[in-house]
């Protein structure tokens, strides 16, 4: 039939060119404003999209790719740290971080551009790096990651040179208050976002996420370990746990772990331990019994 004929649904080849995640497909990405040190000591913003979490589980790194001889990808190479600044959704903002993605210009002509607030570091003294040292932070930002160049040889890439790639080791993670509020209560979400990229040697193109709803796992399927972990990890307080000891909860009803969690960690504090291993939870529940 006609309107079936019409509707494009068949896949079609789309040739793979250089920027593929630009030129050849839809890909969405953050924006981030990357702020480095310049030789000079004023504070960088150059704007990014490239930028993803790369070591997730015992080491937290993000990955940059940057063109070569970029502001940001100097001042990383020589000074070493970064500030990744998340900045809201907001189109003067986002007029703004185009104009500051504009190759080949001074950082001093980008900061008489930029309408961003920079402010001092909230990073303690680290080693012999004074204060004034560490890029300053935007912000306007809903979050900032803190990160140093990873430099020993845990990822090695021979792209070509053109093309600069940071492992950046997370160091901190600092966010507006109000936002951490909504991570701690598990619900609720900042507007940040969406870049698609630079399309047609033109413009850049954004969109705002639309209200995140969520999909809960289906209660049939119990309590995970990883699901015990995670919130063994989201818990206030000073007691760590053994990775051993989540199983051991993995059967436990999600209304009640929560509230179970909090038990175990009041009586670890009650009986001066520190860590939370399979024996002493052995010991909790026979004490219960
Ligand atoms: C929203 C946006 C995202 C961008 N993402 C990247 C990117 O991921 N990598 C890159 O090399 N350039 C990217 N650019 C271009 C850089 O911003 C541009 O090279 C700029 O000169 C970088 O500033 P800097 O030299 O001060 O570091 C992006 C530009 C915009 C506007």
């Amino acid at each position: 039939m006609w309107w079936f004929e019409n509707d494009k649904t068949d896949f079609v080849n789309v040739k793979v060119l250089d920027n593929f995640y630009q030129t050849s497909s839809f890909y969405p990405m953050p924006v981030v404003l990357c702020t480095t040190k310049s030789e000079n000591g004023l504070t960088n913003i150059g704007s990014y999209s490239l930028c993803f979490p790369f070591g997730i589980s015992k080491n937290h790194y993000m990955m940059l790719i940057s063109r070569s001889t970029s502001n940001t990808a100097e001042n990383i190479r020589e000074r070493k740290k970064i500030a990744l600044n998340f900045i809201p959704y907001d189109k003067t903002y986002l007029k703004n971080a185009v104009e500051l993605g504009y190759p080949g210009e001074s950082t001093e002509d980008k900061l008489a551009e930029s309408i961003f607030t920079l402010i001092p570091s909230t990073r303690e003294k680290e080693g012999e790096l004074d204060e004034l040292e560490y890029p300053e932070i935007i912000k306007e930002s809903v979050q900032i990651f803190e990160c140093t160049l990873e430099e020993s040889d845990v990822f090695k890439y021979d792209g070509p040179e053109i093309e600069s790639h940071f492992l950046l080791r997370i160091d901190k993670i600092i966010m507006q208050e109000r936002y951490a509020d909504y991570l701690k209560k598990g619900e609720g979400f900042p507007t940040l976002p969406v870049d698609f990229g630079f399309r047609d040697s033109k413009q850049f193109w954004f969109s705002k996420h639309s209200h995140p709803y969520s999909e809960p796992i289906p209660k049939a399927k119990g309590v995970d370990t990883d699901a015990v972990k995670y919130q063994v990890e989201r818990m206030e307080t000073n007691i760590k746990w053994h990775p051993d000891s989540y199983k051991q909860l993995a059967k436990v009803p999600r209304v009640f772990l929560k509230m179970i969690l909090t038990k175990i960690n009041e009586a670890a504090i009650e009986e001066g331990v520190d860590i939370v291993t399979p024996e002493f939870l052995a010991k909790v529940q026979e004490k219960r019994r």
